[in-house]
């Protein structure tokens, strides 16, 4: 693949396909910089899965659940609230309100920028031309550039059947009712998260999970706070387990099942699969331009994110690497700048991944299992919450912020945090990764007190020793 960088003519035409955080911020940055950019949406409207049902309505509903349970936690600490009576109509409105808020700001900037916005599903018919069925039919449209952004869909189990009851994240995010007994295949992110959800508006949820353990790609100590928390809440948790089918009967689902200590079968009222993602790169006929889609439907792409056709790009979830929104709208800019002219290259170091549960867990940079996996030598300093001033006054203790250090350098290798906001608190530890800091930089950086944030601090301060507000007794040399 090329790395080459060339001026494109003035008034060069550039087409982006699919308009989430990756497309959107491609179609922005690229008009930003001067091009004539049109954005392709299939949906009527802008947004992509990310803003319409993803990561933002599910954030709102997580924000739902989070009050809920912080109001009945209370009830220990002298404040009760009684049972919540929930209007779900009026939930599900606000939810709709939040996304509408944002996608019409979508809207808006794109018209700011005069990037024009084309309603309709766009595929190759040449090198240099899309053809886009619309509302109003067929019209084709030429291209000097693209930028492929159209994203993933939800992975389906071909042996469960069709049934209004089976839901995706997408039918989850609708939240049409709370069913009384839920079931959710895969113990990932978005099954954890959507469970959150459901089973504070009071459904009792039992997890599937085909792996031996909860969120997989993080660390088990990361992960304990959730599972012991979901344990005491949920119906069941089968760990190394598997739905082998589903009867759809009149008034419930009825799941086979197959893992140590699981009941063969077991009903239902709803059941959720969250699996994982499949990427579209098969639904844009990209070979009509010769670009190469591999069998699963990735588009892959090089730093610059050009495909093996130089004026083609491919950004986000069809790109390869993290489904994950922020990551989509790094190479976005990436892409956009390439195609503008500029020297960009992908080349940041990390991308953090954050799990929205109760607690959240955060992790960045390397993990511990990687670390024992690929023989990395590390030393790691940890910052348990039950010492921490904050996390005590909000009642969650269970959390903790580990940081992984370079035994030779003590530069920051990788950061782990599970607690409320520890989605927030990897930042700064993404950051410290990209600037190369070492532990003494991080400990001795001032963190407000009495905040999460100073658990970073903490867990350097642990790993150089300097750290007071625990005893860690020396270790002999
Ligand atoms: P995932 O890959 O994160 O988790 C799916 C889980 O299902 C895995 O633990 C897997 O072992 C398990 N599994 C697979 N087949 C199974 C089966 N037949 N029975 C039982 N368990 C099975 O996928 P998920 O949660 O669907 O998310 C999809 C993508 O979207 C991921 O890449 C994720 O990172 C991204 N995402 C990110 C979010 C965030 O950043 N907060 C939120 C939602 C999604």
């Amino acid at each position: 693949m090329s790395t080459t960088t060339q001026n494109p003519p003035a008034g060069s035409k550039l087409v982006v396909i699919g308009s989430g955080p990756g497309g959107y911020t491609a179609a922005f940055r690229a008009a930003d910089l001067g091009l004539d950019v049109t954005l392709v949406e299939r949906d009527p409207v802008l947004g992509g899965v990310c803003l319409n049902v993803g990561c933002i309505p599910s954030k709102a509903l997580l924000h739902a659940a989070k009050v809920i349970d912080e109001a009945a936690a209370f009830a220990e600490h002298g404040i009760a609230f009684g049972k919540p009576k929930i209007d779900l109509d009026k939930l599900r409105g606000w939810k709709n309100e939040v996304v509408g808020k944002l996608v019409g700001g979508i809207s808006a900037l794109a018209k700011r920028r005069k990037v024009k916005v084309v309603h309709g599903t766009a595929r190759f018919s040449g090198g240099h031309q899309l053809t886009i069925d619309g509302p109003d039919g067929e019209s084709s449209l030429s291209f000097d550039q693209a930028i492929i952004a159209v994203g993933s869909r939800p992975t389906r189990l071909p042996f469960l059947p069709e049934d209004p009851r089976i839901l995706d994240s997408t039918g989850a995010l609708e939240l049409s009712e709370v069913p009384r007994r839920l079931l959710v295949i895969g113990g990932g992110i978005i099954g954890l998260e959507m469970a959150t959800v459901y089973e504070a508006l009071g459904a009792k949820v039992t997890v599937v999970e085909l792996l031996d353990r909860l969120i997989p790609e993080a660390d088990r100590d990361l992960v304990r706070p959730l599972r012991r928390r979901l344990e005491k809440r949920y119906e069941a948790i089968y760990l190394g387990a598997k739905v082998t089918g589903v009867k759809a009967q009149k008034n419930q689902l009825v799941a086979s099942l197959e893992g140590p200590d699981v009941p063969d079968s077991a009903p239902f009222d709803r059941v959720l699969v969250a699996v994982g993602r499949q990427p579209n790169g098969h639904s844009i006929a990209a070979e009509a331009a010769g670009v190469k889609v591999d069998e699963r439907g990735f588009i892959a792409a090089d730093r610059q994110g050009r495909t093996n056709v130089d004026h083609i790009y491919s950004i986000g979830d069809v790109a390869g690497g993290p489904m994950l929104a922020h990551k989509a709208s790094h190479e976005a800019k990436v892409a956009a700048e390439v195609a503008a002219g500029l020297p960009s290259s992908f080349d940041a170091r990390v991308i953090p991944a954050v799990a929205y549960t109760d607690p959240e867990i955060a992790w960045v940079g390397l993990t511990e299992t990687q670390a024992k996996a690929q023989g990395i030598a590390y030393k790691k300093g940890n910052f348990p919450w039950s010492a921490s001033g904050r996390a005590l006054a909000l009642g969650r203790g269970e959390g903790m912020t580990k940081l992984l250090f370079d035994p030779e350098t003590h530069r920051l290798l990788g950061a782990g945090a599970v607690g409320p906001a520890a989605g927030d608190l990897i930042s700064e530890t993404a950051l410290a990764i990209e600037m190369d800091c070492e532990a003494a930089d991080i400990g001795l950086t001032i963190h407000p007190h009495p905040t999460l944030s100073e658990t970073i601090a903490f867990a350097a301060e642990a790993f150089e020793g300097t750290l007071t507000d625990l005893y860690i007794p020396k270790r002999r040399s």
